[in-house]
């Protein structure tokens, strides 16, 4: 039986990143240091909101306002979906709006996605649904309305590929283009074909359901989009927490090139700039810089460039009377392709 939150928390597409999984090991490191009775007086930043799941978790526990941050427009649809919303849900007609017939001007993701990425059948309904969510006049119905096209979109694709044209193959044999004996034996296995089979409004009534799921009420969330760094120093709370990009791993920029795209109702794809918290470690030593007004200090991050000791080493520097306590736990992000088995997950937490 999944808890009210781990219910909630489904209503989030699938993202690079997310701690969805590790919210019990931070919430336990966060009430080590802060005891959770404190926390309906506190306001909690998340500055790299991403996927949104520690937004979510943080206005599921009542803190006293919570502050959701995020540059990217993909992570501003989540935040007005699940965060600043309280209370709107969709209806089966939100739903069925979804599959009216297109205007002749649009319809362009089958001409620049199919074969590619997408099957016809698959870019068709895409088309549909991203044009007419788009339209919705109500900002949290658009929201949630893209948000169950995001979860389309990864289920047209055979899991756990990319968003990018390593689905041609499956595109390719769901057009009658290639041989389905071509196909990786695995997709017969991990369900990816049966769903990739299914037809679209079975799949789009699960996707609604499960996103109504995830809208709740709680904490007042106030939501930005701006770069961290420009931003932390005009932010007043009092539990800071940090999950940017870590320096040395894939770029969200180029991993979300083509999502990115479908959620912007752009023609042509979304240049992609990367991060400069990708870029290496000079923009988190940066941030910590900015950090001095707010007390409490959470930082997730990867092993790949630091050591747990070399990232508390790093928390230090800017930390000044706060101890710096650190964690690390064995842990696959993505973990159906990641081959390495060396990846850890840190968190180094900073308190008065
Ligand atoms: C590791 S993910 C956050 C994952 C999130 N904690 C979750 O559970 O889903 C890092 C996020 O940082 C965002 N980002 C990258 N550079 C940024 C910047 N300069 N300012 C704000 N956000 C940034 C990316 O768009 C991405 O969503």
């Amino acid at each position: 039986m999944k808890t009210p939150l781990q219910n909630q928390l489904q209503a989030l597409p699938t993202y690079l990143g997310a701690k969805r999984k590790l919210l019990a090991w931070i919430q336990n490191g966060l009430s080590q240091v802060c005891p959770a009775h404190h926390w309906k007086d506190l306001t909690f930043i998340d500055l790299f909101m991403g996927g949104g799941s520690v937004s979510l978790w943080a206005k599921a526990q009542g803190f006293q306002q919570v502050i959701a941050n995020d540059i990217s427009s993909r992570s501003q649809i989540l935040a007005t979906a699940f965060l600043s919303n309280q209370r709107v849900t969709l209806t089966p007609s939100d739903l069925l709006g979804l599959t009216q017939a297109l205007p002749e001007s649009a319809g362009w993701i089958e001409a620049a996605y199919s074969p590619s990425v997408f099957s016809s059948r698959h870019a068709q309904a895409l088309d549909k649904g991203f044009y007419w969510a788009s339209q919705h006049p109500d900002p949290s119905k658009r929201a949630l309305l893209l948000t169950v096209m995001w979860h389309l979109t990864s289920d047209f694709v055979a899991f756990p590929t990319s968003l990018g044209s390593s689905n041609r193959p499956f595109a390719e044999a769901l057009d009658g283009l290639r041989s389905w004996d071509d196909l990786n034996p695995k997709r017969y296995v991990d369900k990816s074909l049966k769903r990739l089979c299914e037809p679209t409004w079975a799949r789009l009534g699960q996707k609604a359901r499960l996103v109504n799921a995830g809208v709740m009420g709680g904490s007042p969330v106030q939501v930005y989009q701006a770069d961290a760094l420009a931003i932390l120093p005009t932010l007043q709370g009092d539990i800071l927490y940090l999950d940017p990009p870590y320096a040395g791993t894939v770029s969200y920029e180029r991993g979300n090139q083509v999502l990115d795209t479908l959620l912007a109702g752009k023609t042509e794809l979304e240049p992609a700039c990367v991060s400069p918290f990708s870029k290496g470690i000079d923009a988190l030593n940066a941030l910590l810089s900015q950090a001095e007004h707010i007390p409490i200090w959470l930082l997730s991050y990867g092993n790949q460039e630091l050591s747990l000791a070399e990232l508390e080493a790093l928390v230090r520097v800017h930390a000044g009377t706060r101890t710096v306590v650190g964690y690390a736990k064995r842990y696959k992000h993505l973990s159906h392709v990641s081959r390495t088995e060396t990846n850890e997950e840190l968190l180094v937490i900073a308190y008065p």
